[in-house]
């Protein structure tokens, strides 16, 4: 199994990252170390001295540069080694460790894992609604024991409600139309429940409907490697669809290595409902973490103990049609990955 290494994979929230302390992650199978410079802007490096492999996370940041806890040598924010406190001083050529190109945008920051030269900076996924100069924004974030292709599929995968999160749910959830699309690299899943004589209380509370029937929908777009967004939204039967109530969220998943992923969620609101926005967008992002956090994680981890260090897809699952979603999924992530590989081997030709 391998990763997509031609992406923006989500490494840290910005406010976990600083000048004074760095910050261990990891990111594909890869070890970084996160910092600021002097003026705020974020690096990435490997994690691991260049002389006997200690982590550089452990050491100490001052002046942008960060040095090994070992031995000392230090290292600028482009990874070159620009102190040797041993001997004449001397610095070896291979005394370098590899740097990632890094961004920050949403709240968050994006680090390159392909080769530097082909980092774009206009190509991090786009999620205007996470732009904190237009929207109150919340994020908050755990770590998964699972394969981050189980947690697209957990997303992308809408009929799982009444059972998995039954406080979601009612009848008409049950009899709610599950459908997917696939546009270009996007993949949606959409569930349209219609007519809820009965929705859960919070949920006239959410979407403004006090009381008679409401129609709600879900509806999640993903790219690759495991970015997806959700709509959620709802109204009284009848009602303009323009005038309906609408959540935005985020669900990024970034694989920290086969078996353990980083989950980011968060949500936002438009400035322009008022000062109050920030608090009322703070509480529905940490009413996000429980139902993931005590029902669908449990279900996600144990799913990967059973698969262990095989592919899922090789165990000949069955597949049902609220599967299309997260196949689709899959499918464009092994088309990536083979694009990938059939470059790397053109390029050793
Ligand atoms: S292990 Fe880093 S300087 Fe020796
Ligand atoms: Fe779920």
């Amino acid at each position: 199994m391998t990763f997509i290494q031609n992406a923006w994979y989500v490494a840290a929230q910005s406010r976990d990252v600083s000048a004074q302390t760095p910050l261990a992650r990891w990111v594909i199978d890869q070890p970084l170390v996160l910092f600021r410079d002097g003026k705020g802007a974020p690096f990435a490096l490997a994690d691991t001295c260049p002389h006997r492999m200690a982590p550089l996370s452990m050491g100490v940041l001052s002046d942008g540069c960060i040095q090994c806890p070992y031995h000392g040598l230090r290292f600028d924010s482009a990874g070159a080694c620009i102190n040797n406190p041993h001997g004449d001083g001397r610095i070896p050529d291979r005394a370098k460790v590899r740097s990632y190109p890094a961004v920050e945008k949403y709240g968050v920051i994006w680090v390159w894992m392909g080769a530097a030269d082909s980092a774009d900076p206009a190509v991090v996924p786009h999620f205007p609604f996470m732009d904190d100069s237009e929207f109150y924004v919340a994020m908050g974030e755990m770590v998964i024991d699972g394969n981050y292709q189980l947690e697209n599929d957990n997303i992308l995968d809408l009929s799982h409600i009444e059972f998995v999160h039954p406080m979601f749910s009612s009848p008409a959830v049950s009899a709610g139309v599950v459908s997917h699309e696939i546009d270009g690299e996007i993949v949606w899943s959409r569930r349209d429940i219609h007519n809820d004589e009965h929705p859960p209380q919070f949920i006239r509370e959410v979407f403004h409907v006090p009381e008679g029937p409401v129609d709600r929908w879900l509806y999640v777009s993903w790219q690759a490697p495991s970015y997806l967004s959700l709509e959620a939204g709802g109204m009284a039967v009848g009602a303009a669809r323009e005038q309906a109530m609408t959540s935005m969220q985020v669900h990024w998943f970034t694989p920290e290595t086969h078996q353990r992923t980083r989950y980011y969620y968060g949500n936002s609101l438009p400035k322009f409902v008022g000062p109050e926005g920030q608090a009322i967008v703070n509480s529905s992002c940490a009413a996000l973490r429980p139902p993931f956090e005590f029902e669908d994680k449990p279900l996600v981890e144990a799913q990967q103990m059973r698969i262990g260090d095989r592919n899922l897809l090789h165990e000949n699952p069955i597949v049902l049609n609220i599967d299309a979603a997260g196949m689709a999924a899959r499918r464009l992530i092994q088309l990536r990955l083979e694009q990938e590989a059939q470059s790397l081997g053109d390029a050793q030709i």
